[in-house]
């Protein structure tokens, strides 16, 4: 038996990490990120905000029906529409639960929510209830809780309780806290509020002050059992408290953080590399835990220390996350059955078509790149999946490039199967491939944003580029790689394309 306190991980990717701008996944993300979130031991996983659009509602009915052992969480407003609404989406989990908010702060209630104290206390009491007639599970949150005045924020979670909730929620939402205030708020609120015992505790701090983790911890050493977070520390504005972060925190430090979690931590270097491939978000290098940096020694002090003694510098293992020590793996002489032993270590189980591609695509790189890391399997699968039934799909690409203009792009690509091609000029060498792709795929969708970056290190590196383009109303990043950084760019923008023309068909259809 463990002398530790166990903390429940709440996993909010997909509901508070998708509201950042520019953020949004597809069902086949979300599913495929659950999957992950549940194999990896995430205790609790809120898979979207049910009410909020019919593909938000599908995708965490999907994830609910396809869960085994993590609680799925769908998040619900005050009403009895919103309620019901998340009920039927996670209805078929083997845990179900349902989330319900409101504002209680002054200021969210004057000018957001435009009702009185009484009226949300109400709200309070009805909502808790009419969820806990569809589920057992019931989280109440105060949205806004710590601009809430102290004596209004005990009558509404007392009412939330008296009603049925069974997981309290106190969310620094605008991220105003400092740890020795948060920790004293989630002390005094166990102290004054009847019946505090009987409910699980839960912080949700968001970064705007960069203090979400160690906001989160205070709360942890101050009695809440459930920490709210998400991956890369995704989230509105700065985000939220980093998932990974919190997790390692209480494993190295478990000689003062008493404190133990479920969480497989050797999966969260993959868990990081996935939601940044999803969103196009990159993880700054030099991110805790999961940075491309956190554990590179560059300087000639440290680096002769690292070799007498890793743990002159470092005080937890890359494998420990994930990050493999060798991570060169194979070349061109590698095996079938060698190359499907690395993807199962990598986390990919592929049918057999698919390993079969997957197969091709390697040797072929492999042909190209002297090295071949695990970097590049991961780019190469994830590829490889995300552009699998695709309406439009590259075939070739021949580019005039260099300083005496113009550069031109010759483009094929498949539309429904059929081949198209066509040849345009640019201001530069990528304008040109993405007018080619204008003129092959009519559309009006704005570039929002073009980033290209190295899989691995060495001038033969895969370039993985990512764009996100802009609709009406709507968003999708696409991302693919390639030794060859303009066909990278042309499948990143047909991706994208593909995906927003996939969202812009659910929506009429919804
Ligand atoms: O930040 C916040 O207050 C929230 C609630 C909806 C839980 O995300
Ligand atoms: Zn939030």
């Amino acid at each position: 038996m463990s002398d530790k306190d166990r903390i429940l991980i709440f996993d909010t990717t997909m509901r508070d990490g998708e509201q950042s701008p520019g953020a949004s996944m597809t069902h086949k993300e979300k599913v495929d990120l659950a999957d992950l979130l549940e194999t990896m031991g995430v205790d609790i996983i809120e898979a979207g905000f049910p009410a909020s659009s019919q593909g938000d509602f599908e995708a965490v009915r999907e994830i609910a029906r396809r869960s085994k052992s993590s609680t799925i969480c769908g998040l619900s407003r005050a009403t009895d529409k919103d309620i019901e609404r998340c009920g039927e989406a996670v209805r078929a989990a083997a845990r179900p639960r349902i989330h319900t908010f409101i504002s209680t702060s002054p200021v969210h209630m004057k000018h957001k929510l435009q009702m009185g104290p009484n009226a949300v206390l109400e709200a309070v009491g009805h909502s808790v209830a009419k969820a806990r007639n569809l589920v057992n599970d019931v989280e109440w949150s105060a949205e806004d809780a710590t601009r809430t005045e102290f004596d209004f924020l005990c009558k509404c979670i007392d009412a939330a309780i008296t009603s049925g909730a069974t997981t309290i929620n106190v969310p620094d939402t605008v991220g105003y806290m400092h740890p020795e205030e948060y920790g004293a708020l989630i002390r005094s609120l166990r102290e004054a509020v009847p019946d505090s015992d009987k409910v699980i505790w839960s912080t949700h701090c968001h970064n705007d002050l960069g203090l979400a983790v160690a906001n989160s911890i205070a709360g942890a050493q101050n009695g809440a059992r459930q920490i709210e977070c998400t991956i890369n520390g995704l989230g509105e504005r700065a985000g939220n408290a980093a998932l990974e972060e919190i997790v390692m925190a209480f494993k190295v430090r478990g000689d003062s953080l008493p404190f133990e979690t479920g969480v497989d931590t050797t999966r969260l270097a993959r868990a990081s590399q996935m939601v940044s491939r999803i969103t196009g978000f990159p993880v700054q290098y030099n991110k805790a835990i999961v940075g491309k940096n956190a554990f590179a020694h560059e300087s000639g002090i440290h680096q002769d220390g690292m070799l007498k003694n890793a743990e002159t510098y470092e005080i937890m293992k890359p494998e420990d996350v994930g990050v493999s020590k060798s991570s060169l793996v194979m070349g061109k002489l590698s095996g079938r059955n060698a190359f499907r032993d690395k993807l199962k270590a990598l986390g990919y189980e592929l049918d057999a078509d698919s390993l079969n591609e997957a197969f091709r695509r390697f040797k072929d790189l492999a042909d190209r790149k002297k090295h071949v890391f695990d970097d590049d399997i991961l780019a190469l699968v994830d590829d490889q999946l995300s552009a699998m039934g695709e309406r439009v799909a590259f075939r070739s690409l021949r580019v005039i490039a260099g300083s005496q203009g113009p550069q031109t792009a010759d483009l094929t690509v498949l539309v429904d199967g059929e081949e198209c091609s066509a040849s345009c000029e640019g201001n530069g060498p990528v304008d040109a491939v993405f007018n080619a792709i204008r003129e092959i795929v009519k559309h009006d969708a704005k570039l929002d944003l073009f980033q290209v970056h190295a899989v691995t290190g060495g001038t033969d590196a895969q370039a993985e580029v990512s764009v996100r383009l802009k609709g009406e109303s709507i968003m999708a990043v696409g991302r693919a790689s390639d030794p060859d950084t303009l066909v990278a760019s042309a499948k990143a923008y047909i991706h994208a394309l593909n995906k927003l023309e996939a969202r812009r068909m659910k929506r009429m259809a919804a």
